[in-house]
């Protein structure tokens, strides 16, 4: 069945009644620019064509509730406030919530969602579905929120209401990509350019392999590196590291006596770099080139942020030795997936090429597949 029709399904069967509508919302890869977002840094992602989609319609009982194919009892709620609803339901409270407290009046409704975005994977799966929940509420209930505006809010939704310490790439990625391109975002001014990124017409892909490690401490990690950039930046007498240029930077770390924050920040400043690098080669067609910065990514991630896993690291390797441009890591780290820029004719071979490394370590199977930039949020 299809993702639209599950949805479809999964709300009948809730609520005994068709829903108003679909609304679908993609999850991502990002192609460079790794813990940038969160300081004020450059942020360069494509949306998949995997999605989450809401099917969602009006509630007479002036509540909001919400299931899903994986969980088809409704979690139900009235007005909210950060801590009511925890499990799942927390990402669609907390939109409702965000929403509110931006001085929206949100329509009471019923959702069922289901979703083809691996989860936990680090492809945002739950941006896609803040985004997909956040899109169907703006429509039905006819509420005047600028694009520009609704990552930031579904951003306040995982921030305050579930509690994670996340910057805005994952949710303006879902909401603002555009099927072809991928969206060159400024993190500190929410402008954006839509980067022409079709591959196919070069005979390129991105294979996207997903290491299927264990998650490990992710909150904590994360949380942890997004401090240490604080305090360099603080520091450094600068409003975010976005502040530091790479001219400035040996001088940078000389004032840093701290190693880990040293290596920390190097990451966050070269990585802001190679993302401008990379938009420019993209800008003038010159495709294959930003292999070096992908590979250059992953090294920078491995050795400065300390957020890759072996099974990660081996897939980059692996795929590099297959042949690849490029490949990194993409998404917060500490597993997740890997995207390896390969020509179109040689996504197989550099699949199995990881296939076999990680048999030979006893590791899990990786799941691989060629993305392709696909659409963002939208009513279907
Ligand atoms: C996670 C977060 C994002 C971003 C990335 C790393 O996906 O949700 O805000 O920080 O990690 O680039």
């Amino acid at each position: 069945m299809s993702i639209p029709s599950a949805a479809t399904a999964a709300f009948l069967e809730a609520y005994a009644t068709e829903p108003a509508g679909l609304w679908a919302a993609p999850g991502r890869v990002n192609l460079i620019g790794e813990h940038t977002d969160y300081n004020d840094g450059f942020v360069l992602p494509f949306a998949l064509p995997q999605r989450t989609v809401a099917a969602a319609g009006p509630a007479p009982d002036g509540r909001w509730s919400v299931c899903s194919t994986l969980a088809p009892d409704p979690v139900s709620f009235g007005v909210t406030t950060p801590g009511d609803v925890t499990g799942w339901g927390a990402y669609v409270a907390g939109v409702v919530w965000a929403l509110k407290d931006a001085g929206f009046e949100v329509p009471p409704a019923r959702i069922a969602i289901a979703s083809d975005v691996p989860l936990g994977s680090g492809l945002s799966s739950s941006a896609a579905l803040e985004s997909a929940v956040l899109t169907a509420l703006v429509d039905l209930g006819g509420l005047d929120v600028a694009l520009e505006r609704r990552p930031a809010i579904a951003q306040r939704a995982e921030n305050v209401y579930v509690g994670a310490p996340t910057g805005i790439l994952d949710q303006s990625a879902s909401i603002r990509c555009q099927e072809g391109r991928a969206l060159f975002l400024d993190c500190r001014t929410y402008q954006v350019e839509q980067i022409p990124f079709d591959l196919t017409a070069e005979g390129l892909a991105i294979l996207v392999i997903n290491s299927n490690a264990p998650h490990r401490h992710v909150d904590g990690e994360y949380g942890e590196r997004r401090k240490s950039c604080e305090a360099a930046a603080a520091t450094l007498g600068v409003a975010a590291l976005r502040d530091v240029s790479t001219d400035s930077l040996p001088q940078a770390l000389e004032r840093l006596d701290d190693d880990v924050m040293r290596r920390r920040a190097r990451h966050i400043v070269t990585e802001n770099q190679r993302v401008l690098d990379t938009v420019s080669l993209l800008r003038s067609g010159r495709v294959r080139e930003i292999g070096p910065l992908l590979t250059a990514s992953h090294a920078s991630m491995r050795d400065d942020f300390e957020i890759t896993v072996d099974q990660v690291d081996v897939a980059v390797e692996a795929s590099l030795a297959a042949g690849a441009y490029g490949a990194r890591m993409t998404g917060g780290g500490f597993g997740g997936c890997v995207l390896a820029l390969v020509d179109a004719e040689r996504a197989d071979a550099t699949a199995a090429a990881v296939d076999a490394a990680y048999r030979k370590r006893d590791f899990t199977a990786p799941t691989s597949w060629v993305a392709t930039a696909g659409p963002g949020a939208a009513r279907l």
